[in-house]
């Protein structure tokens, strides 16, 4: 009754954000939403469900786990266990290669690992498809985690109890390079999941839904034709679409620090200056991911190095979807 997990984080191109109440008062997403699953950004899980146990225990990088994301993993195992019809307890274990919480999203690599590495514990079979309900329990991003390359993850359609997640194109259709320019490894101040739930009180949030389904049609394109330039300028615009909502919210939420301004203008200096072909995308945190191609990284990654503020730059190329593992961590 153990299995091990591997996932990678991702990065969205056009981003979730906000949350309303589907059916059945479940949360489903706001808005579709388009992601590049990374390597090297990732998380590797067992999970062992033990009879002897009295509650679920968990261990993220060798320590306990918050009781934030505790309380994330024993949902998420709960489900688990009332699929399979188990009665016992699980101990996880789970350790990210990268820094966490810090922007650069290990919710999603940890909840899309932990949803395939218990429901293999716990014998459930069946495709990637039955664990997407899983992993959003746990962190709605995990879901597009699930799969390797580019995904698409559409809100429930009309009468629909679940949202559907779908890969646009895998990771050999186009290498792509994420740079993680790390400003900071704080913990969030406000983590996306109460983010999200603020989206309704912006004012702007009904602009940036009504313009969605054009940059959608255009970034599906872009990622289809491998063409960089026409991706970058989308991803960018519904980036800092995205951040107008969060800034505009009620409380006002702002990620960036001076730091995230100072990369975003180095980014369009490379670009205008050097002919550099990069562009910035920013999540729920001050980190800016500069998207580039892998010719041109070494000299991206060196410039984005030299910016005041920037501590690391986090190399991360186009990844593959969870799989599973022999080794395990206990
Ligand atoms: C800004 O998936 O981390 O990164 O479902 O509450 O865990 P929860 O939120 P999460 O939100 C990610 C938001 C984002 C944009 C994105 O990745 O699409």
């Amino acid at each position: 009754m153990k299995a091990t997990a591997n996932a990678g984080s991702n990065i969205a191109f056009v981003k979730y954000w906000g949350v309303g109440k589907g059916r059945s008062n479940r949360r489903v997403p706001l808005n579709p939403s388009v992601s590049m699953t990374l390597d090297v950004a990732r998380t590797t899980t067992t999970v062992a469900f033990l009879p002897g146990l009295k509650e679920d225990v968990c261990t993220i990088n060798n320590g306990p786990a918050p009781p934030d994301a505790l309380e994330r993993v024993r949902r998420v195992l709960d489900r688990v266990r009332r699929i399979a019809g188990l009665k016992a307890f699980a101990r996880t274990v789970s350790v990210n290669h990268f820094p966490t919480s810090a922007g650069i999203a290990s919710s999603a690599s940890g909840f899309a690992a932990l949803a395939l590495a218990a429901a293999r514990a716990a014998g459930l079979t069946g495709n990637l498809k039955g664990l997407v309900p899983l992993t959003i329990l746990g962190s709605g991003s995990a879901c597009r985690s699930l799969y390797g390359g580019y995904v698409l993850w559409s809100p429930p359609a009309g009468g629909q109890a679940s949202s559907r997640v779908r890969q646009l194109e895998d990771e050999d259709h186009w290498q792509l390079v994420d740079l993680v320019a790390i400003l900071s490894r704080e913990q969030k101040t406000v983590p996306s999941e109460q983010g999200h739930l603020l989206a309704r009180t912006s004012p702007l949030l009904e602009g940036r839904l009504a313009s969605l389904g054009r940059i959608l049609t255009k970034v599906k394109k872009a990622v289809r034709e491998r063409n960089l330039q026409a991706l970058g300028e989308w991803l960018e615009a519904d980036a800092l679409c995205m951040h107008a909502v969060m800034m505009t919210s009620q409380p006002a939420l702002l990620y960036w620090e001076p730091a995230t301004l100072a990369v975003i203008k180095a980014v369009r200096d490379l670009r205008e200056r050097r002919g550099l072909p990069c562009y910035f995308t920013i999540d729920a945190g001050p980190n800016v991911h500069v998207i580039t191609l892998p010719e041109q990284a070494n000299a991206v990654a060196r410039a984005l190095k030299k910016v005041a503020g920037v501590q690391e730059v986090l190399r991360c190329p186009t990844g593959r979807g969870a799989y599973l593992q022999e080794e395990a961590l206990f």
